[in-house]
């Protein structure tokens, strides 16, 4: 089968299309023939090795398609069912093995490109507003590059939760597509001081919340925009990772909360993991969920798909198709 490999970290010039066995499904493992494959900013860490993954490897943590095949000791599913999971490492490829418990039945009404672009960034966007940090209505809260691809999906399920959103993103362009999603206010944080901005929108009172993805460059004005106890959801760094940290500053700034989520820990049981995909079906099939399919490029470009998502030239979700 073609797949994706890293041998050695670095730009994108890392990633080689190449020819390799197709994995075979161990005991409680499924084989996936990959329809659509989900691109997520992890990749470029993974690729870059700020996440260090053992080399070689296969890149890609979303994936949506058949299964082909199954191990033994599998009751999840069985061959010809749809399924789509993340979270899970070598999804740039034909073929995929995944742990059946890991694997999310699609409904008939979600093809797979639409499958592979609600799995990982979709659940990321629930958690972060119903667990993480739980929004209610009269809420505030800041997104950071809200025209992404987890921005946008983030965006609509905050405003379903009652919340007055703001909204960060470098372009005109993107804070239209921003405000489509339901931004209420939109920042250009390229030209403008966010941290003025949302003081001056919020009548100097600040947010509940900032759900902050971009890291080092907003990591310290993010602080600055939280009323006393507000929380400071970091869950990402497009930007590069955030320095070393005095905790003395969250007293300083306002008794704040700062976390470091990530998926993986939202998800751990199966029934949270279906839970969370299957509320995400069901708005995207009721059309209360806009997905943004931006871009879609051959596996084998893989390449000029990180180097569009790395320079900022992506919003929504950008697929791979093998
Ligand atoms: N913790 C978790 O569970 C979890 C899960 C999924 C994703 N994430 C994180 O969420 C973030 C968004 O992921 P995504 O896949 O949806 O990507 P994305 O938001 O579609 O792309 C990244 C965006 O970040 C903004 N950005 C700001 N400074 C940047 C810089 N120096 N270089 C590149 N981009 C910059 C850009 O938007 P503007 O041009 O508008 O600034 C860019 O479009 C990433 O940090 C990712 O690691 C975390």
């Amino acid at each position: 089968m073609k797949a994706i490999r890293v041998h050695q970290y670095g730009g994108v010039e890392a990633l080689k299309y190449e020819e390799i066995a197709a994995p075979e499904p161990g005991a409680g493992e499924a084989r996936v023939r990959i329809e659509a494959i989900g691109l997520n900013y992890v990749d470029v860490y993974q690729r870059t090795g700020l996440y260090q993954l053992k080399l070689p490897f296969t890149l890609g943590m979303e994936g949506a398609g058949v299964v082909d095949a199954v191990g033994r000791d599998v009751s999840e599913v069985k061959a010809g069912d749809r399924v789509a999971y993340s979270m899970i490492s070598g999804a740039y490829a034909e073929y995929a093995v995944v742990p059946s418990s890991r694997l999310v039945p699609v409904p008939k009404n979600i093809d797979s490109r639409a499958a592979a672009a609600t799995m990982l960034q979709g659940k990321t966007a629930h958690y972060l507003t119903h667990s993480t940090y739980p929004l209610k209505t009269g809420d505030t809260a800041l997104v950071h590059a809200a025209a992404g691809g987890v921005g946008l999906l983030l965006v609509q399920i905050a405003k379903r939760r009652g919340a007055t959103i703001f909204g960060t993103v470098s372009t005109d362009e993107k804070a239209r597509i921003a405000r489509e999603a339901g931004a209420d206010e939109v920042i250009l944080y390229t030209e403008k001081d966010f941290v003025a901005e949302v003081k001056r929108l919020t009548d100097g009172r600040g947010l509940n919340v900032v759900y902050d993805s971009v890291g080092q460059s907003t990591f310290e004005k993010s602080l600055d925009c939280l009323r006393p106890r507000g929380y400071l959801v970091l869950f990402g760094q497009s930007s590069g990772p955030v320095p070393p940290f005095n905790l003395g500053t969250l007293a300083a700034k306002g008794s704040l909360f700062v976390t470091r989520p990530t998926l993986a820990h939202y998800a751990i049981t199966r029934e949270e993991l279906l839970q969370r995909a299957n509320d995400l079906f069901n708005w995207v099939a009721a059309g209360q969920l806009k997905l943004r399919i931006d871009k879609t490029f051959p596996l084998a470009e893989a390449a000029e798909a990180h180097r569009q998502l790395e320079g900022r030239k992506t919003t929504g979700k950008v697929l791979l198709i093998p």
